[in-house]
């Protein structure tokens, strides 16, 4: 199995003033936006995440700095380094993931297909494990 791992290049709409980027759902990425999260100030060494979702689909945006982001579909593993605030890359649902090596200047910036529900996460791997399996 191939992990289905998608990276968008948001439209650059700045000008001499400076750089806009706008992402629209549906458009830009491939679902409705209904929550937005960011993470910024992350202390040197910090690894986050360490979970999956059952239904939740994301996309993550380094808007400022730089961070890594580990994603494992249970079979494979790849890491991915968000560097440039005009793209975005998928993190879709059953992907275990963990970000991580956050410069110190790094905003991550997280468009979510839903609102926050504990519910939803799988926050231990072997859970994650079972419940791919069961699919
Ligand atoms: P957590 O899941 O630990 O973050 P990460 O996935 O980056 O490791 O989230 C930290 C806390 O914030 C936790 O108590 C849940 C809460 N939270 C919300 O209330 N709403 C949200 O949209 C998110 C992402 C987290």
């Amino acid at each position: 199995m191939t992990m289905d791992i998608k990276t968008f290049t948001f439209p650059l709409r700045g000008d001499d003033r400076g750089a806009l980027v706008a992402v629209e759902q549906l458009k830009d990425i491939p679902f409705e936006i209904k929550r937005i999260y960011y993470i910024y100030g992350t202390r040197s060494g910090v690894r986050r995440g360490f979970h999956a979702h059952k239904t939740l689909d994301q996309v993550l945006v380094c808007v400022n700095g730089f961070c890594k982001v580990l994603m494992d579909d249970g079979e494979e593993k790849k890491t991915f380094i968000l560097d440039k605030p005009y793209e975005g890359l998928s993190v879709p649902r059953h992907i275990w993931h963990e970000m991580f090596d956050f410069s110190q200047d790094a905003v991550l910036l997280v468009l979510a297909s839903d609102l926050y529900c504990e519910d939803d996460y799988l926050r231990s791997y072997e859970q994650f494990l079972t419940f791919i399996k069961g699919k």
